[in-house]
């Protein structure tokens, strides 16, 4: 009943962990898997080791967090040991940034054959030297961007687009004519920040960081629900998801699966259960045999 075909890779259920929330190593990746995620989505990383920001990078804020986490990881080599490691049947997905057309499409044909998907990070709102929404708040270089790793790779490509755009619509249509085979909508909104009241100084160690949780959904559901209308390709929602309610607001926007990120910080990844759970009893009670019949209904007159 929950299983969707996202990009031709089957899910035994639309719901993935969202890049950057436990995505860091093997074992916390087995363990949203084992927790019932349809898929998990690595952290990004991209071909050399990056330190990110200083403490503190992520504040707590009324209706969510802002992080400014500033894409630290241990770059493509240690990704590829760690997911040799990954012991679950449900897919998995890369998340891959860098500041060129070329370092994209290295990245990604350096990890494609553990992954069953690529998820290209055009949209950090914190990222340095260039990487992140810089590339995803231009269209050409999105295409460029998508393009290019189309042609350097066979697994499913999906590019991750930023809100933070004027014409979100524009991205997307340049995401998708660079061969884009889904959308990811959306990362973190803003930036943000949070002042401390004593020191006077922002909280965060780079000032300005990315808003997640429930207090961006709106505008997520909104980004999906135009989007849909807009493109060919599959969308898999993502933005303030806490419970299997926004799950059903996100197929009705025309989302075929979503992501689950900040949620997780606050329920930990027995969320995922508790989602499916909730989705299932749901589609019982509304007579839905299948998700394709919920995808996109909100659009019918
Ligand atoms: C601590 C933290 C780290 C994140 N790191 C990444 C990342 O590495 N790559 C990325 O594409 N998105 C990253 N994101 C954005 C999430 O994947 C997601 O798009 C965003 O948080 C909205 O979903 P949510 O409200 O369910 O968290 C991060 C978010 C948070 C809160």
């Amino acid at each position: 009943m929950l299983e969707i075909d996202f990009c031709g890779i089957e899910m035994k259920n639309p719901t993935m962990l969202a890049a950057g929330i436990m995505g860091s190593t093997a074992a916390s990746l087995n363990w949203v898997a084992r927790c019932g995620a349809g898929g998990v989505v690595t952290k990004s990383f991209a071909l050399e080791a990056n330190k990110g920001y200083k403490n503190p990078t992520t504040v707590e804020v009324d209706g969510g967090i802002i992080n400014a986490i500033g894409l630290s990881n241990p770059g493509v080599e240690t990704f590829k040991t760690e997911l040799n490691q990954f012991s679950h049947d449900v897919p998995v997905v890369a998340s891959v940034y860098g500041s060129t057309p070329q370092e994209f499409s290295q990245v990604a044909s350096a990890i494609e054959n553990k992954v069953d998907m690529i998820e290209l990070n055009v949209s950090c709102p914190h990222a340095m030297s260039g990487c992140g929404a810089a590339i995803g708040q231009d269209p050409d270089l999105t295409y460029q961007v998508v393009s290019a790793v189309k042609k350097a790779v066979s697994v499913p490509v999906i590019a991750k687009l930023t809100p933070n755009v004027t014409d979100l619509v524009e991205i997307a249509l340049s995401a998708q004519k660079g061969g884009s085979d889904g959308l990811t909508l959306i990362n973190s909104l803003g930036p943000g920040m949070k002042i401390d009241l004593e020191t006077a100084r922002p909280i965060l160690s780079n000032g300005f960081g990315g808003m997640s949780g429930p207090a961006i959904k709106p505008i997520a559901l909104r980004c999906v629900y135009q989007i849909y209308d807009a493109v060919k390709v599959p969308i898999m929602g993502v933005g303030g998801i806490m419970d299997y309610r926004d799950v059903v607001e996100f197929l009705y926007a025309g989302a075929s699966a979503v992501q689950i990120g900040t949620a997780i910080m606050y329920h930990g990844p027995e969320i995922f259960a508790q989602i499916t759970q909730g989705l299932e009893k749901f589609m019982l009670e509304h007579d839905f045999q299948v998700l394709e019949e919920m995808i996109g209904l909100a659009h019918e007159l």
